[in-house]
């Protein structure tokens, strides 16, 4: 590995993202929902990789577990360094269901958000449609009987991508009522299901790709379209919004 990848722990993701405009299409889309979905304030993205959010909100901080050239703060989701009820909005687009103890970032949310405050997160969809793709061709482990409420400390040299993409779906779905107990001041205000074939087959961040940009832009306006109705059973992915209840 060079010394500039050393340094840089997302520098490969960077150089696919600049040479797969399908890619970026997709992601352009999963950054207008999060923008919208935002209220007004000061707004953290965590887990922010390759830091490509500021395009679409560029007073956001970014931030990371891993030190990059990338983001503005190193940050644990499970340990947040900023004061109680600062933040208006935490974002985050494929995190979740890499960080550790979930249980400890949604404390953290709850207690850095101010009231009416927003968490804002866009995952992988466990769903009937997406369920085959995730678990044998996506190198992420699906563990459909783990828990998002596991307590414990952090492990300091775990690999932050470790993951389990089923967390997010567990959260939305099985574990919801459980969630709304723990955290009764946080409410989840959108739980929406959609994105289908055209992010698997742009390859995500892989350096190939089965799916031409003229065919996936045309597919993405189709998809958009059916999402409403067949998100929940054939979605690749899905956006949860928290609110945190006003004071
Ligand atoms: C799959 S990448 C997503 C990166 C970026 N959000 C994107 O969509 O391109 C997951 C990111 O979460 C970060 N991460 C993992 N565990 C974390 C934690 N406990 N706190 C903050 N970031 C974490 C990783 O370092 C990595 O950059």
């Amino acid at each position: 590995m060079s010394t500039t990848l050393s340094c840089d722990p997302h520098a490969s993701y960077r150089s696919v993202w600049s040479k797969k405009p399908m890619l970026r299409r997709v992601y352009e889309d999963y950054y207008r929902r999060i923008a919208a979905a935002c209220v007004a304030g000061e707004t953290i993205e965590i887990g922010s990789g390759i830091g490509q959010l500021k395009s679409f909100i560029p007073t956001a901080i970014s931030s990371d577990i891993q030190h990059s050239p990338m983001i503005d703060v190193v940050a644990d989701a499970q340990n947040l360094p900023f004061r109680s009820g600062a933040i208006s909005n935490i974002v985050m687009l494929d995190v979740l269901h890499h960080i550790e103890f979930p249980l400890l970032f949604f404390r953290e949310a709850e207690r850095v958000l101010r009231g009416g405050g927003r968490c804002v997160m866009i995952e992988p969809a466990i769903t009937f449609g997406s369920t085959l793709f995730y678990r044998l061709i996506h190198p992420e482990p699906v563990r459909m009987k783990a828990t998002p409420f596991a307590e414990g400390l952090p492990n300091p040299t775990r690999d932050p991508y470790d993951s389990n993409q089923a967390i997010p779906t567990l959260l939305a779905t099985r574990d919801r009522l459980r969630f709304e107990r723990t955290f009764p001041n946080l409410e989840f205000v959108d739980v929406s299901w959609f994105s289908f074939w055209v992010y698997p087959l742009s390859g995500g961040f892989k350096r190939w790709t089965l799916m031409p940009e003229f065919l996936g832009r045309r597919l993405l306006v189709l998809e958009k379209g059916i999402e409403s109705a067949l998100g929940r059973i054939f979605g690749f992915r899905t956006m949860i919004v928290l609110q945190k209840r006003a004071d």
